[in-house]
Protein backbone atom coordinates (compact mmCIF):
# COMPACT_ATOMS: atom_id res chain seq x y z
CA UNK A 1 0.00 0.00 0.00
CA UNK A 2 0.67 3.44 -0.79
CA UNK A 3 0.94 6.35 -2.80
CA UNK A 4 4.25 7.76 -3.28
CA UNK A 5 3.03 10.60 -5.52
CA UNK A 6 0.92 11.92 -2.49
CA UNK A 7 2.82 11.27 0.46
CA UNK A 8 2.99 14.51 2.43
CA UNK A 9 -0.56 15.51 1.83
CA UNK A 10 -3.33 15.45 4.00
CA UNK A 11 -1.49 14.81 7.18
CA UNK A 12 -4.89 14.60 9.41
CA UNK A 13 -6.51 11.65 7.15
CA UNK A 14 -4.41 8.54 7.11
CA UNK A 15 -6.59 6.89 4.35
CA UNK A 16 -5.57 9.69 1.35
CA UNK A 17 -1.65 8.01 2.34
CA UNK A 18 -2.71 4.78 1.63
CA UNK A 19 -6.41 5.13 -0.69
CA UNK A 20 -5.48 0.83 -1.71
CA UNK A 21 -5.40 -0.15 1.79
CA UNK A 22 -8.47 1.37 3.06
CA UNK A 23 -11.27 -0.18 1.04
CA UNK A 24 -13.29 2.96 -0.75
CA UNK A 25 -17.13 2.97 -0.95
CA UNK A 26 -18.32 1.93 -4.84
CA UNK A 27 -17.99 5.83 -5.79
CA UNK A 28 -15.05 5.97 -3.30
CA UNK A 29 -11.98 8.20 -4.20
CA UNK A 30 -10.24 6.95 -7.26
CA UNK A 31 -8.06 10.13 -8.30
CA UNK A 32 -6.01 13.20 -6.92
CA UNK A 33 -8.69 15.65 -8.76
CA UNK A 34 -10.77 14.91 -5.75
CA UNK A 35 -8.34 15.62 -3.28
CA UNK A 36 -9.71 17.52 -0.78
CA UNK A 37 -8.35 20.88 0.94
CA UNK A 38 -10.49 22.84 3.26
CA UNK A 39 -10.23 24.27 6.77
CA UNK A 40 -10.02 20.21 8.62
CA UNK A 41 -8.11 19.11 5.88
CA UNK A 42 -4.71 20.26 5.31
CA UNK A 43 -1.20 20.23 3.29
CA UNK A 44 2.13 20.20 4.50
CA UNK A 45 4.47 22.72 4.00
CA UNK A 46 6.84 20.98 1.21
CA UNK A 47 3.80 19.85 -0.57
CA UNK A 48 3.42 20.71 -4.13
CA UNK A 49 2.59 18.54 -7.23
CA UNK A 50 5.09 17.02 -9.26
CA UNK A 51 3.40 17.79 -12.60
CA UNK A 52 3.36 21.69 -12.69
CA UNK A 53 3.39 23.20 -15.82
CA UNK A 54 3.98 27.00 -16.88
CA UNK A 55 0.97 28.76 -18.69
CA UNK A 56 0.68 30.74 -21.90
CA UNK A 57 0.17 34.12 -21.87
CA UNK A 58 -2.77 33.24 -23.94
CA UNK A 59 -4.46 31.72 -21.00
CA UNK A 60 -2.74 33.35 -17.72
CA UNK A 61 -0.82 36.39 -16.32
CA UNK A 62 2.44 36.02 -16.54
CA UNK A 63 4.51 33.00 -14.28
CA UNK A 64 1.63 30.85 -13.76
CA UNK A 65 2.17 27.52 -13.06
CA UNK A 66 -0.90 24.34 -13.12
CA UNK A 67 -0.90 20.77 -13.09
CA UNK A 68 -1.12 19.36 -16.82
CA UNK A 69 -3.98 17.82 -16.64
CA UNK A 70 -5.31 21.24 -15.32
CA UNK A 71 -4.13 23.35 -17.94
CA UNK A 72 -5.83 21.39 -20.75
CA UNK A 73 -8.71 21.29 -19.09
CA UNK A 74 -8.68 25.17 -19.10
CA UNK A 75 -7.33 25.52 -22.35
CA UNK A 76 -10.31 23.91 -23.87
CA UNK A 77 -12.13 25.89 -21.58
CA UNK A 78 -10.45 29.48 -22.72
CA UNK A 79 -10.98 28.42 -26.45
CA UNK A 80 -14.59 27.74 -26.69
CA UNK A 81 -15.31 30.56 -24.78
CA UNK A 82 -13.39 32.72 -27.02
CA UNK A 83 -15.21 31.67 -30.09
CA UNK A 84 -18.05 33.12 -27.70
CA UNK A 85 -15.79 36.44 -27.75
CA UNK A 86 -15.27 36.10 -23.96
CA UNK A 87 -12.04 36.22 -22.72
CA UNK A 88 -11.06 34.26 -19.52
CA UNK A 89 -7.79 34.77 -17.61
CA UNK A 90 -6.13 32.62 -15.03
CA UNK A 91 -5.24 35.42 -12.40
CA UNK A 92 -3.96 33.18 -9.57
CA UNK A 93 -3.34 29.52 -9.96
CA UNK A 94 -0.83 27.34 -7.89
CA UNK A 95 0.92 29.12 -4.93
CA UNK A 96 3.55 27.65 -2.70
CA UNK A 97 2.88 27.67 0.85
CA UNK A 98 5.21 30.50 1.34
CA UNK A 99 3.55 32.43 -0.72
CA UNK A 100 -0.34 31.34 0.61
CA UNK A 101 1.70 32.84 4.66
CA UNK A 102 2.14 36.04 3.62
CA UNK A 103 -0.89 36.15 1.17
CA UNK A 104 -2.93 35.40 4.39
CA UNK A 105 -0.47 37.41 6.77
CA UNK A 106 -1.23 40.58 4.38
CA UNK A 107 -4.84 39.87 4.45
CA UNK A 108 -4.92 39.29 8.53
CA UNK A 109 -2.41 42.94 9.12
CA UNK A 110 -4.78 44.64 6.82
CA UNK A 111 -7.99 44.10 7.87
CA UNK A 112 -7.51 41.48 10.96
CA UNK A 113 -7.69 37.84 11.47
CA UNK A 114 -11.73 37.37 10.92
CA UNK A 115 -11.88 38.94 8.00
CA UNK A 116 -8.81 37.30 6.99
CA UNK A 117 -9.86 33.99 7.63
CA UNK A 118 -13.05 34.16 5.86
CA UNK A 119 -11.61 35.40 2.34
CA UNK A 120 -8.07 33.45 3.00
CA UNK A 121 -6.59 30.03 3.61
CA UNK A 122 -4.56 29.41 6.17
CA UNK A 123 -0.87 28.50 4.84
CA UNK A 124 -1.98 24.97 4.58
CA UNK A 125 -4.94 24.96 3.83
CA UNK A 126 -5.20 26.59 0.52
CA UNK A 127 -6.67 24.45 -2.75
CA UNK A 128 -4.26 26.26 -4.53
CA UNK A 129 -1.02 24.75 -3.13
CA UNK A 130 -2.88 21.69 -4.95
CA UNK A 131 -2.54 23.23 -8.55
CA UNK A 132 -6.42 21.97 -8.79
CA UNK A 133 -7.64 26.08 -8.62
CA UNK A 134 -7.81 28.72 -10.73
CA UNK A 135 -9.02 32.04 -9.88
CA UNK A 136 -9.76 33.83 -13.31
CA UNK A 137 -10.72 37.24 -14.42
CA UNK A 138 -11.36 39.01 -18.09
CA UNK A 139 -8.72 41.28 -19.14
CA UNK A 140 -11.47 43.74 -18.33
CA UNK A 141 -12.34 42.67 -15.03
CA UNK A 142 -10.55 42.43 -11.73
CA UNK A 143 -11.92 39.29 -9.39
CA UNK A 144 -14.02 41.45 -7.33
CA UNK A 145 -16.35 42.46 -9.99
CA UNK A 146 -15.93 38.65 -12.18
CA UNK A 147 -19.69 38.29 -11.02
CA UNK A 148 -20.55 41.22 -12.90
CA UNK A 149 -19.49 39.83 -16.25
CA UNK A 150 -20.68 37.36 -19.31
CA UNK A 151 -17.87 35.37 -18.75
CA UNK A 152 -19.56 34.67 -15.40
CA UNK A 153 -22.37 33.89 -16.85
CA UNK A 154 -20.93 31.50 -19.52
CA UNK A 155 -18.62 29.51 -16.89
CA UNK A 156 -21.91 29.21 -14.90
CA UNK A 157 -23.51 27.22 -17.54
CA UNK A 158 -20.26 25.14 -18.94
CA UNK A 159 -17.31 25.25 -16.36
CA UNK A 160 -18.83 21.79 -15.44
CA UNK A 161 -18.09 20.64 -19.22
CA UNK A 162 -14.30 20.68 -18.91
CA UNK A 163 -14.20 19.82 -15.30
CA UNK A 164 -14.29 22.96 -12.90
CA UNK A 165 -16.71 23.72 -10.34
CA UNK A 166 -17.21 27.23 -8.35
CA UNK A 167 -15.66 26.12 -5.27
CA UNK A 168 -17.15 28.68 -2.94
CA UNK A 169 -20.89 29.56 -3.78
CA UNK A 170 -22.97 32.41 -2.43
CA UNK A 171 -24.72 31.11 0.14
CA UNK A 172 -22.93 27.95 1.02
CA UNK A 173 -20.03 29.91 3.42
CA UNK A 174 -21.24 28.05 6.54
CA UNK A 175 -20.05 24.59 4.53
CA UNK A 176 -17.46 26.09 2.72
CA UNK A 177 -16.05 28.13 5.27
CA UNK A 178 -15.17 31.12 3.05
CA UNK A 179 -16.70 34.14 1.61
CA UNK A 180 -18.51 34.09 -1.66
CA UNK A 181 -15.71 33.71 -4.64
CA UNK A 182 -17.31 33.93 -7.97
CA UNK A 183 -13.74 33.75 -9.34
CA UNK A 184 -12.14 30.70 -7.59
CA UNK A 185 -12.33 27.40 -9.75
CA UNK A 186 -11.33 24.36 -8.88
CA UNK A 187 -10.79 21.03 -11.30
CA UNK A 188 -12.29 17.70 -9.94
CA UNK A 189 -12.59 16.33 -12.97
CA UNK A 190 -15.91 16.02 -15.56
CA UNK A 191 -17.33 13.25 -14.11
CA UNK A 192 -17.43 14.62 -10.96
CA UNK A 193 -18.24 18.38 -11.70
CA UNK A 194 -21.05 17.01 -13.94
CA UNK A 195 -22.24 15.63 -10.44
CA UNK A 196 -22.11 18.45 -7.91
CA UNK A 197 -23.62 20.37 -10.46
CA UNK A 198 -26.76 18.59 -11.07
CA UNK A 199 -26.66 18.09 -7.51
CA UNK A 200 -26.64 21.72 -6.52
CA UNK A 201 -24.10 21.08 -3.47
CA UNK A 202 -20.29 21.86 -2.78
CA UNK A 203 -17.56 19.63 -2.78
CA UNK A 204 -17.04 19.74 0.60
CA UNK A 205 -20.84 17.98 0.86
CA UNK A 206 -20.03 15.93 -2.51
CA UNK A 207 -17.18 14.17 -0.87
CA UNK A 208 -18.51 13.61 2.75
CA UNK A 209 -21.37 11.85 0.89
CA UNK A 210 -19.48 9.86 -2.15
CA UNK A 211 -15.82 10.17 -1.29
CA UNK A 212 -15.06 10.20 1.89
CA UNK A 213 -15.09 6.34 4.24
N1 LIG B 1 -9.28 32.36 -1.19
C1 LIG B 1 -9.12 30.96 -0.98
C2 LIG B 1 -10.00 30.46 0.11
C3 LIG B 1 -7.66 30.60 -0.71
O1 LIG B 1 -6.96 31.47 -0.18
O2 LIG B 1 -7.28 29.49 -0.99
ZN1 LIG C 1 -8.72 31.10 -5.32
Amino acid sequence: CGNSMQAGIFSDDTSFYFPFCHGFSVRGKQSWSTDRVNKFNYLTEEFAPEDLVNMGLQYAFSGKKIREEVYGAFKRLVKDAKKEDLTIVANSTFRTYDYQENLYTSYKNNNGKEYADNYAARAGYSEHQTGLAIDVSTLNSTMANFEETEEFEWLQEHAHEYGFILRYPKDKEFITGYNYESWHYRYVGEKVAKEIKELNITFDEYYAYYLAN
